[in-house]
């Protein structure tokens, strides 16, 4: 069988199919393999869930919003066969979206969970320390007071733009409940971020509007915000849907310049920054505020990461190699983005860092970001100027977060009716 990608709807209609029917498409995988792949089965015909009349399915020319995935929000068919495993797909999935289980990504599932585990709070962190020094005409340099002041810039806006992209863009197009189940839980860290940010500024007694206006007005940080809208406004349009190998690419892309990039790459100047203040006793609850949120977002990108190699899985005709060159394109205006960026909030050398340093460190997480979703890496022999970094990410290695906690939380058992 020949596939016509100017067509996709083609197959469907010369012979449409139930899920158990199903079959895979023939495509030449030959120049599309994936680098990475765990898997050969090609699945780009939208499955059809039990519930749906195949007969509906032969009428697609006049019904094409079949080939969409579903949304979870369709009428509720009673008496509608029950879900397998093999009914779901990250997109494009016709099957029932509001019932959880049977898994199939087990990993969704276990993120989901270990992001639980590692629950907490902005009001939980100690400020008196970064109040203190704050407040003190000494305690610290004008570089260093402008490395704190443009990263709650940075991140105060980001984090906020971060949740809007999943609540309003991608989580309608993400056709998987243990993986929804992930983006409402990521959903919720970004705004215990954007708080965080917003209580490191109210503790330092920072002008709020300055702050959480700087995307707007310091060029660095605008830059970055500016280039990240044009991948939510794509898919939070309102007349977009997945279904085509052109906009299944379009969802890909974004996914990637969000997880990969956004919370992949250009977290990650200020990361360091804000940390190495830390490891040097100065701003130490600004840092450890910081330090929770990396270990969150570097559970995000994981996540992001294995949900795009699963969709390249599943969908092997969209990681063609026209595509792979747009992406590595994007990833390396990304990495001059964050290098200005670097320089933008460090014009001198401070902390024992300087912006070369961070040059360095930017090649060195592209290389690695090209190669966790297959891609060859864009910068030979970069290195990591800053190895602490990865035992800071490493969950094994933290340490017992309950023991650095000032406050508990409220539960049940305290709450007065
Ligand atoms: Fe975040
Ligand atoms: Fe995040």
């Amino acid at each position: 069988m020949l596939t016509n990608w100017n067509d996709p709807l083609a197959n469907l209609r010369q012979n449409p199919k139930t899920t158990a029917q199903a079959s895979a498409v023939d495509i030449d995988l030959e120049s599309q393999k994936l680098s990475n792949s765990h898997s050969t089965t090609p699945d780009y015909v939208p499955t059809v869930s039990p519930g749906v009349d195949a007969a509906k399915v032969q009428n697609l020319s006049q019904d094409e919003d079949l080939l969409q995935g579903a949304t979870g929000l369709e009428e509720v068919e009673f008496g509608a066969a029950r879900i397998s495993v093999d009914d779901k797909q990250m997109i494009n999935c016709r099957a029932d979206l509001n019932q959880l289980v049977p898994f199939k990504y087990k990993w969704a599932w276990q993120k989901y969970l270990d992001a639980c585990a590692n629950h907490w709070m902005p009001q939980e962190v100690n400020m008196n320390a970064d109040i203190a020094l704050w407040k003190n005409p000494e305690g610290l340099t004008d570089d260093e007071r402008l490395v704190i002041k443009r990263n709650l810039g940075f991140f105060a806006s980001a984090d906020s733009l971060v949740a809007n992209n999943l609540v309003l863009a991608v989580y309608r197009h993400i056709t998987n409940p243990e993986c929804r189940q992930y983006l409402l839980r990521q959903a919720f860290e970004e705004a215990l971020h954007t708080h965080a940010y917003q209580y490191c500024v109210e503790s330092l007694g920072l002008d709020e509007a300055e702050v959480f206006n700087m995307y707007r007005e310091v060029p660095a940080i605008h830059d970055k915000a500016a280039w990240a809208m044009k991948f939510t406004q794509s898919l939070g349009d309102k007349n977009f849907s997945t279904g085509t190998p052109e906009d299944d690419q379009r969802l890909l892309r974004d996914l990637i310049a969000f997880y990969i990039i956004f919370e992949g790459i250009f977290f990650y100047v200020g990361f360091v920054q804000v940390l190495s203040m830390g490891r040097r006793n100065k701003m130490t609850g600004c840092a450890e505020q910081f330090q929770y949120i990396l270990r969150d977002e570097s559970m995000h990108m994981n996540f992001g990461i294995d949900v795009i190699n699963q969709i390249k899985i599943e969908n092997q005709h969209l990681w063609t190699t026209d595509f792979k060159k747009e992406i590595t394109d994007i990833i390396r205006e990304s990495v001059e983005l964050e290098t200005r960026y670097a320089h933008d909030t460090m014009p001198r050398g401070v902390l024992g860092l300087n912006a070369k340093m961070f040059e360095e460190y930017l090649q060195y997480i592209a290389n690695r970001r090209c190669a966790q979703i297959g891609l060859s890496e864009q910068y030979p022999g970069a290195t990591n100027p800053f190895p602490w970094m990865s035992e800071i990410m490493d969950l094994q290695k933290e340490k017992n977060f309950f023991e650095t906690r000032v406050t508990e939380y409220q539960t049940g058992g305290s709450l007065s009716w």
